[in-house]
């Protein structure tokens, strides 16, 4: 069966980590989110931890010196050697660039860059609702997704969490950033055909629909 090798691109809240989880399923693709591999470190107070905490908690980019050994170690996993999904990387021009280098040394290549698009209102909305939960970092939103038991996951039991960096301030910047670092890049995926757009307002099982139905088709014409 083809390889699907992906990114997922958009800004903060757009609904990728959301997405992530029914795709992974759908397509049995191994999942790299910087983000949580990255919180996950914080959490754990290693070297990697102490360095990215106070970026993050910004809402700033991690050095990319920081984070691209994370993403180019992970790849040559035998496990990612049938396809992978890539949340939240790359996420500025020279991340992209690493990607692209790592792979032509792998012999493969992008399969297609999955953008949502989500207005500024909405990420703001979105993301002073988002709960996480502690132990697997399972997604919920308190208006639009709640849990059945508020402040408890329904898939592992653990606490319902708030992330550090979705308080209102930070969200705006972490938008800024967005803008000026990452959002490029979907033109440089464009002018490569790379890029398929997807409208991030739409509802959770509407976005889904259609990044599986755009995925299918692309598996298909690459079977051809
Ligand atoms: P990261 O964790 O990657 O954050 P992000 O890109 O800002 O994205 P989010 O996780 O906030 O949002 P999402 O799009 O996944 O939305 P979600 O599905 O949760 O990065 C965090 C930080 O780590 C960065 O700021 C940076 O410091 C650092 N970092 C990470 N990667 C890096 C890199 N490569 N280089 C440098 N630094 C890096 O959905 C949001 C909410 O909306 C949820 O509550 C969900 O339930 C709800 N929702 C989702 N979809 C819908 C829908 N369709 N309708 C209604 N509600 C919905």
């Amino acid at each position: 069966m083809a390889q699907l090798n992906l990114i997922l691109l958009g800004p903060p809240g757009a609904g990728k980590g959301t997405q992530a989880e029914r795709l992974v399923d759908d397509f049995d693709l191994a999942y790299y989110a910087t983000g949580d591999i990255l919180r996950a470190a914080v959490k754990e107070e290693s070297e990697l931890g102490r360095r990215a905490g106070e970026y993050m908690e910004r809402g700033d980019l991690v050095p990319d010196e920081v984070v691209v050994g994370l993403v180019v170690d992970r790849i040559e996993r035998s496990e990612a050697q049938d396809g992978f999904l890539l949340d939240g990387f790359p996420r500025n021009p020279d991340q992209a660039r690493t990607i692209d280098d790592e792979l032509s040394r792998l012999g493969r290549q992008l399969t297609a860059v999955l953008l949502i698009e989500l207005a500024d209102g909405e990420v703001i909305r979105r993301l002073s609702g988002r709960r996480m939960c502690v132990k697997n970092g399972h997604l919920y939103h308190a208006e639009f997704d709640p849990p059945k038991r508020e402040g408890v996951c329904d898939q592992d039991g653990s606490r319902l969490v708030q992330r550090d960096d979705d308080h209102p301030d930070t969200v705006k910047h972490r938008l800024e950033v967005y803008r000026e670092h990452t959002s490029p890049l979907a033109e440089l995926y464009e002018e490569r055909g790379l890029l398929r757009r997807f409208d991030g307002s739409r509802s959770t099982s509407e976005v889904h629909d259609h990044i599986r139905a755009s995925l299918a088709t692309l598996r298909l014409e690459s079977e051809l």
